[in-house]
């Protein structure tokens, strides 16, 4: 269990999150959606401890989550995958994903290859020289190596062509469903990640202004006004 507790976030005067709690079940499935601005990235930073919130709590499993100690809050289970393609681009698919599991079990490699054949093949390749969506694959496949209960990604959807975002969701269901890991996905990309996601939250101003089922957003065109 995820538990977001009255959380207030300021960057400077700017307030950022206001007044938000989210209770996550392990294991679940959840999109975050809103305008931009509206606080998403900001909440996946405090969840992770890169952000130092202002005010409120965040406990993972019952224990508070260290604000501004991202590696002990990893170690404890969370991966934030950020913005953009995060590999190091010179070194090989082999070498980030070993990286990324180096104060883990590296054994893991091979589950994590499993689920993503695409790596397997390129094991060997520089990363930066692999196409956007097989980056996005491997920025996944290097938060898994951590073997966390909660995935935290902030709009891997960006910059990939359509088709392409259909596989990163897809994989995305594949990892939840296989490992169990939890997902937080913060998308702009409504539609593709209300067929991934089980639940959606809408920010707008810092403020929670919905929280409900992935179909209930579907359905209810009404509040697409929210962004
Ligand atoms: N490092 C920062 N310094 C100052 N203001 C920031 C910083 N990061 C975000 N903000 C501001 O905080 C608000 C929320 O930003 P953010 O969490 O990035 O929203 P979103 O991801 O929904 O676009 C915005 O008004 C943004 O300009
Ligand atoms: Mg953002």
């Amino acid at each position: 269990m995820l538990e977001i507790d009255h959380l207030t976030a300021r960057h400077g005067p700017l307030t950022a999150l206001e007044d938000v709690s989210l209770g996550a079940a392990a294991g679940s499935r959840i999109g975050v959606f809103g305008h931009n601005g509206a606080g998403k990235t900001t909440l996946l930073r405090c969840i992770v401890g890169a952000h130092v919130p202002a005010a409120g709590s965040i406990r993972l499993q019952g224990q508070p989550v260290a604000p501004g100690r991202v590696p002990e809050n990893v170690r404890r289970g969370i991966a934030f995958v950020p913005q953009g393609h995060n590999v190091f681009p010179t070194l090989s698919v082999e070498q980030n994903l070993r990286i990324s599991g180096l104060l883990f079990d590296l054994r893991f490699m091979q589950d994590v290859l499993a689920i993503f054949p695409v790596l397997r093949e390129r094991r060997a390749q520089r990363a930066g020289s692999m196409s956007g969506g097989e980056q996005q694959m491997l920025a996944l496949g290097m938060a898994l190596m951590t073997q966390p209960k909660w995935l935290l990604l902030d709009e891997p959807s960006t910059g990939l062509a359509p088709v392409i975002v259909r596989d990163v969701m897809r994989k995305l269901r594949h990892v939840n469903e296989t490992l169990g890991t939890g997902l937080i996905i913060v998308e702009q990309n409504v539609p593709a990640t209300l067929r991934t996601v089980e639940r959606a939250v809408i920010l707008k101003s810092a403020r929670v202004v919905h929280d409900g089922s992935a179909q209930s957003l579907a359905d209810n065109s009404d509040l697409w006004r929210w962004f």
